[in-house]
């Protein structure tokens, strides 16, 4: 079986016309036919709003709706499809989270995050905070980018009541220990969150197995359109919490006084929800599914390892994070060479990389950077990719 070659390529159009080398995949990912057409079959042929219409259109988008909804919990290993709540992408999933259950925390309990956060697993959590005088910790990074577990009973207190920690760090490429930092969580009573934004996309998740008690993941990093999903949260505890935006969808009944809620998920589901991007999301599992998470996961090392191989020998190199446990992601530093130069003569190859503080400022300034050079691989990335990135990088740095 040779899934990872230019038959993976020719499924996605953005590069039928032209060389385009796209390394920004932990940014979005592009999109394969099948998605494409997944989504405009919908509005061509089904486009309608959910849950409501009684005419036959109404009750298949519905249908193609709910049927996105039990592939994702299929993908994950979701005991039950309720458990799948739609989003417009981690960050919602995320503030959700926060505004839902930092009200019901006391004064001085804790929150704990890690030093390795995108600004969307920090912020919402800060802004709930201030609000209601909460402490945040934050677990500390080791030298090759891995979380510093030695000190753990100063971080997971008695007065820990949330843990939230990304399953996989979109700067450094580090992937966490989940299983072990969700015993961690719960051994002193606090719910465990993990930000799977870069996890879902790359690995074969089981959430059942991770022990999470939420998991939250964008749409749009694993081929799927931009604008949907997913919180996963237990159903206990789903059905426990209260929604965070109110309006159609979400209720059972409203009267002028008060209102109830709908049941899990359609509680969280104010409005009209994501539709065709849900039914999107859900071909883009048909078609990771196709290949397999297994065999996505190996090529990714594969590709790693092969580029890091190539770009530790380049003069002045400084890659960020050598942690053996570790996902498509590397980043670095070129000494004399500004990252922003870096990717503009790049892109002049066709070649398009991330640069800049890829939503982690505080893990930028423990690494003593305001920019890093980022690249990220995915299924369609190959070695000739690498070497031709590895060729302009040579090219550039003669340059300068
Ligand atoms: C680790 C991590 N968490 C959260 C997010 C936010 O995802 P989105 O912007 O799709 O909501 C990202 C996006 O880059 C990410 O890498």
């Amino acid at each position: 079986m040779n899934h990872f070659s230019t038959d993976i390529k020719a499924d996605f159009p953005i590069f039928n016309s032209s060389d385009l080398i796209y390394l920004d995949n932990a940014s979005t990912t592009q999109k394969p036919s099948k998605v494409l057409e997944e989504i405009d079959s919908f509005y061509k042929e089904t486009n309608a709003n959910v849950h409501r219409a009684i005419y036959s259109i109404g009750n298949e988008a519905t249908r193609r709706f709910e049927s996105a909804r039990e592939k994702v919990a299929k993908f994950i290993n979701a005991p039950s499809s309720k458990e799948i709540v739609f989003t417009s992408g981690a960050t919602e999933s995320i503030n959700l989270l926060a505004r839902s259950l930092v009200s019901n925390l006391e004064p001085g309990d804790e929150i704990l995050l890690s030093e390795m956060e995108h600004h969307s697993n920090i912020v919402p959590w800060q802004m709930m905070a201030e609000k209601f005088k909460v402490k945040i910790k934050y677990l500390p990074i080791n030298k090759i980018g891995e979380l510093d577990l030695n000190n753990s009973e100063q971080y997971f207190t008695s007065r820990t009541k949330i843990v939230s920690i990304t399953h996989i760090s979109n700067v450094l490429g580090t992937i966490n220990p989940i299983e072990d930092l969700a015993k961690m969580a719960h051994k002193v009573g606090a719910l465990f969150i993990s930000d799977g934004a870069q996890g879902v996309p790359h690995m074969q998740v089981n959430v059942a197995k991770l022990g999470c008690d939420f998991y939250a993941f964008s749409g749009h990093k694993m081929l799927g359109p931009t604008g949907i999903g997913v919180l996963w949260g237990k159903t206990k505890l789903l059905e426990e919490l209260d929604p965070f935006m109110g309006g159609g969808e979400m209720i059972e009944t409203v009267s002028f006084e008060e209102s109830t809620w709908n049941e899990i998920p359609y509680k969280f589901e104010a409005g009209t929800p994501n539709i065709a991007q849900a039914v999107g999301l859900g071909a883009a599992v048909d078609y990771l599914d196709s290949i397999g998470m297994k065999n996505i996961q190996e090529h990714e090392k594969k590709l790693t390892d092969y580029a890091f191989d190539k770009i530790k020998d380049i003069e002045g190199i400084r890659i960020h994070g050598s942690s053996k446990k570790k996902s498509g992601v590397i980043s670095f530093n070129i000494k004399d060479i500004h990252p922003q130069d870096l990717a503009q003569f790049l892109d002049q190859d066709n070649i398009a990389i991330r640069v800049g503080h890829h939503c982690a400022q505080p893990l930028l300034s423990l690494l003593n950077e305001t920019s890093t050079a980022r690249i990220s691989f995915y299924i369609y990335n190959s070695e000739e990719d690498i070497d031709k990135f590895c060729d302009s990088m040579i090219k550039i740095k003669a340059y300068f």
